[in-house]
């Protein structure tokens, strides 16, 4: 019986693998060519070239180049413009999520020392990915807000939208106050500014 399900066990395919398909369009989505197909290891954030054959492709007109996964869960059209040249000698660079190991990004970077399409995966450690964190972050603080507002809003949405117009009118107030103090403040300055001359005179 263990025997049986260790046998079993081997056979069950393990592989949390996406099928790519690089392809180009051009600009009036007539002419469409494959540019390559691969195999993404979300376990093991590691691809395989299953097919770097291309089809015929003009080198005097810019395509629209997009990926696609067969399972749905990539549908990047036209992450890149351009003239591809010929022969092709491009990386496809792949930045992936440290957490889920998803594709984050694809782009198609020229590389005259190679001969084809040459695919590695970028690890978000780079610097050029730091602003890519900190954009999350905002929409994340974004996301928690409106989460909190639906929240309170389950039972009571007319005084959670009484909630929302305070929040915006808070923001007007500040201003407002702001203006008024700029204004207090230039009065303020006129007042002492007549009283001082006067009370110069009075002293002589
Ligand atoms: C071009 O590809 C080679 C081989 O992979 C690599 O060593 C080199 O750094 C690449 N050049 C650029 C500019 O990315």
């Amino acid at each position: 019986m263990l025997k049986l399900v260790t046998f079993l066990l081997t056979f069950i395919p393990l592989c949390f693998c996406s099928r790519l398909s690089l392809y180009g369009k051009t600009l009036d989505g007539k002419d469409s060519v494959g540019l390559g197909e691969y195999e993404y290891n979300d376990e093991t954030n590691q691809i395989t070239i299953i097919n770097d054959k291309t089809d015929l492709y003009k080198d005097d007109v810019p395509y629209c180049i997009g990926m696609r996964s067969n399972d749905g869960k990539y549908e990047h059209s036209c992450f890149t413009l351009i003239e591809l040249q010929k022969p092709l000698s491009y990386e496809l660079v792949l930045d992936i999520d440290s957490v889920t190991n998803e594709v984050q990004k694809f782009s198609l970077v020229l590389n005259g020392t190679l001969e084809g399409i040459h695919p590695i995966i970028h690890e978000p450690t780079d610097a050029p990915m730091s602003p890519a964190i900190k954009l999350k972050k905002t929409t994340k603080t974004y996301a928690d807000k409106r989460r909190e507002v639906k929240s309170g809003s389950e039972q009571f949405s007319k005084i959670d939208k009484d909630e929302n117009d305070e929040e915006v009118d808070d923001r007007n107030y500040l201003q407002k106050n702001w203006k008024q103090l700029l204004i207090g403040l230039v009065i303020y300055n006129l007042v002492t500014g007549f009283l001082k001359p006067s009370d110069s005179k009075d002293k002589k």
